[in-house]
This record gives C-alpha cells, structure tokens and sequence, in this order.
C-alpha cells in the first residue's frame, strides 16, 4: 500500500537563504517574517485536523499543545529528557552521513533538544522543530549554555517549510506517532520530499507491545487517545510491523527493530528505524 494522503502545508517553503534568522541557539534564532508567514499560514489545524482531533474540537486540540507545554515548563522533566543520551540510531545516522559528507540534519519535535544538540556538537547543519513553545525556548536555551548552534522552529509536525530535497538526515523521535495514522502517513512522504537522494531518516516510536498499548480509548485501529496521561488527551498510533512497512514503501529499510526503551525499567518497547530514500529519487513523491 502507498499512503496517498496530502497534508496541508506540505508546499510551505521557508527562506533559507542565510538572511532569514541567524543560525544560532539564541533568541536571534527566529524564521523571518516570510518563513513564519509560511509557518502561520499552513499550520492550518483546522483544516488538516487529523480526525481524532476533530474528535476533540479545538479546545481540546489546544490542550494538547498545553499538554507538552506543562511538561517542558518542569525542570525535572525537562533535565531528565536532556540528559538522556540520543538513541543509537541517531548515532548511526550521523556516522553514516558524516562518512558520506552529507551535513543538513532535521529533528521534528525536538523537545529540549537532546538529538539536536547532539547533531549540533558533531557538526551537523541542524534544524529542529517543535509545537510546543516551551520546548523551543528550551531547546534554543539549552544549545546556547552548550555553546552549539541550530535553527529551532515553532512548527507543526505535519510542517516542513523547506526546500524539497534539502535535508540528509531526518530524525522523528517519539514525536510522529501521536496522531492518526491517515496524518502519519502523510508526514512519512512529507518527509521523503524533504530528503534528499540516499538521505537517512530515522523514526522511533512504541509498538503494540508497550505497556501503554490499549489504555484509553481506540479512535481508529491502532490509535488510542488516553484522558489520563500527562500530556493530556494527545492520539498515540502503535503501528504494527508490517505496517511500518507499508508506511516506508518507498524507502530502503537499513533496520528496523523493536527495542526496550533504554530509559526505562518498565517494558516500554519501541520501534527504532533507519531507512534510506533511494539514491536514485523515486520521482513520483
Ligand atoms: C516524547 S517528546 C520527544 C522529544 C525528542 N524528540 C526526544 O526524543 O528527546 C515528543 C515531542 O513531540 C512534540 N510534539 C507533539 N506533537 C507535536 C506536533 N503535532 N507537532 C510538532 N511537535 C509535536 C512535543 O511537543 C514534544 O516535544
């Protein structure tokens, strides 16, 4: 199967220049006035509501934003989060970018920014992005006290507002399963647009075997919206492997495994993938 969903502001495009906010962890770090008009403009809730948001209504869909906000406004959560280690995989993807000189790195829904500051440190051109404006502060606080540099973005995840082929690397960690899966699809081949010929993306998620699975409520197969979780009412999608599969059909998969989380001593599995866009360009994405 190939997902043949369309998203809303998939053809937003931002100035990436060099003119447009500097390339720093600072507060300079902002898109300009056309990147965040782009932003604006097609972070279009509304009209690309995955529906077990439209489930909620718009009140709730704002509770989930505040959700995250909650969360990265604790100090506690927010040290534990960036004092995680990033995820092997991205180690992987950015040992096999390095050796293959590639540079311009994406991490979509950064939180405070483990992934990017590590990218950062390595050297990686990195842009990171997140809807939740207490992650960004975060992220841009956190990489200026490490003295690292990256462009981080108040953006939506269904948002890539740059060039078509214009990143090597993408990472989605923990970050694009929490919707449903006609949105996930559509952000996989948003992705794939974005990745340029033979890039890496790297996309973590928990799979059905998480101790999460099940609680709440099923809006759509594979997709539970729990009341009671701190973040608040956010979907989460458990996919199935062969759905991966399916979701990645035009991707070569490198690896793909169902992990314990690292960080955890409860049974939290995860999916962990690399997979590569084929260096030849499919064309048709
Ligand atoms: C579990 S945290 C993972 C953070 C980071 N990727 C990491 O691995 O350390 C999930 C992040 O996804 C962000 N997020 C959730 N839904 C989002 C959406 N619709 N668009 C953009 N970011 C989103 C949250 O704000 C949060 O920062």
């Amino acid at each position: 199967m190939r997902p043949s969903l369309i998203l809303m502001g998939v053809g937003a495009t931002a100035d990436v220049s060099g003119t447009a906010g500097s390339r720093t962890g600072s507060h300079h770090d902002r898109p300009n006035s056309r990147s965040r008009a782009a932003l604006t403009s097609t972070s279009g809730v509304a009209s690309s509501e995955p529906s077990c948001y439209a489930d909620h209504g718009s009140a709730d869909r704002r509770r989930i934003i505040t959700g995250w906000q909650k969360l990265w406004q604790d100090p506690e959560i927010a040290k534990q989060w960036r004092e995680r280690p990033p995820l092997p995989e991205v180690v992987a993807m950015a040992d096999l970018l390095e050796g293959e000189g590639r540079r311009r790195a994406l991490d979509i829904g950064c939180g405070v920014g483990r992934h990017t500051l590590y990218l950062a440190s390595r050297g990686f051109e990195v842009t990171a992005t997140d809807n939740a404006p207490a992650a960004v502060h975060a992220c841009r606080r956190n990489l200026e006290a490490a003295g690292l540099q990256a462009q981080v973005l108040e953006a939506e995840m269904t948002e890539i507002p740059f060039p078509d082929a214009y990143f090597d690397g993408v990472v989605a960690a923990q970050v694009i399963h929490h919707t449903d899966v006609a949105t996930l699809a559509g952000i996989i081949i948003l992705i794939h647009q974005k990745l340029a010929a033979g890039g890496l993306f790297v996309w973590a998620m928990p799979s059905p075997r998480n101790r999460d699975f099940s609680k709440g409520r099923e809006v759509e197969p594979g997709t539970w919206v729990d009341e009671n979780r701190r973040e608040g009412p956010l979907p989460h999608h458990y996919c199935t492997e062969q759905e991966i599969r399916s979701l990645l059909a035009s991707y070569d998969i490198e690896s793909l495994e169902e992990k314990l989380n690292e960080y955890s001593q409860a049974a939290t599995y995860h999916w962990r993938v690399i997979a590569r866009k084929s260096a030849a360009g499919t064309g048709d994405d």
